[in-house]
């Protein structure tokens, strides 16, 4: 199904929360999927701005990609990427951040045995996107569970106001995390579906398929 003349906003990757100059807090996120998912976009005819998290992932063709690195400077780009049909967040966005950034780096204390980090939470990328004046007519949200995942992938759908939740499994065989291959288990509060498992790039196909109808079925 064609995308074409659609504005598709993709983020993905990790985030990295610098602590110093040589360190930060990071996530296992390789990035794939939300490539996957604005490669196929952009296939079918849509403008697609990627706003990528640090990896190293060739930019598919056709898409404009804005780099960042921490989840306030991903917070700032998809915003300014606004406005768009279809916002996918399928970056994994660190939830907390610390408090400050150290100039130097951090020298160990002598006779210290522990260290304690203070972190702040990060602002919601996809809650605010999704209570934002320019909302999407579509936001998808991503949600990594390890367990109890249909209730908690319902939970962010409803708390965030995402029109669909696309929930990986982690922790597990089937754990997504730097694989080529995934299962997503996608809600909406009029249905359910299980896309994969499958290479991402087909899993993103089908994602999108999903999306494309939900857009022709409501058209603004
Ligand atoms: N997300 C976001 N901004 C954040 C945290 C998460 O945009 N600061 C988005 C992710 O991109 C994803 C969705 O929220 O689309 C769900 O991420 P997830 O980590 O599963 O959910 P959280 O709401 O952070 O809840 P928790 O980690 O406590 O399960
Ligand atoms: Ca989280």
């Amino acid at each position: 199904m064609s995308l074409a003349g659609r504005r598709v906003l993709v983020s993905a990757g990790p985030t990295y929360e610098d602590i110093d100059p040589v360190r930060f807090l990071g996530n296992r996120s390789s990035g794939k999927m939300g490539f996957a998912v604005a490669a196929a976009a952009a296939a079918r005819g849509a403008q697609v701005v990627l706003v990528a998290g640090p990896v190293h992932l060739p930019t598919p063709p056709g898409v404009a990609r804005v780099d960042v690195r921490s989840a306030a400077q991903m917070h700032a780009a998809v915003l300014d990427a606004l406005p768009a049909d279809v916002y996918v967040g399928a970056a994994a966005v660190a939830d907390y951040t610390p408090r400050t950034v150290a100039a130097r780096k951090l020298k160990k204390r002598p006779g210290a045995d522990t260290l304690a980090l203070e972190l702040v939470r990060t602002a919601d990328i996809l809650a605010d996107v999704a209570a934002h004046p320019r909302r999407p007519r579509l936001v998808v949200g991503f949600a990594a569970e390890t367990d109890e995942l249909e209730h908690y992938a319902r939970d962010k759908l409803v708390r965030k106001r995402v029109d669909l939740i696309a929930a990986n499994r982690v922790g597990s065989a089937d754990c997504p995390f730097e694989r080529d291959d995934n299962t997503l288990h996608v809600f909406a509060a009029d249905g359910a579906w299980t896309l994969g498992p499958a290479p991402k790039r087909e899993v993103a196909e089908a994602l999108l398929d999903l999306i494309a109808r939900r857009l022709e079925a409501d058209p603004a």
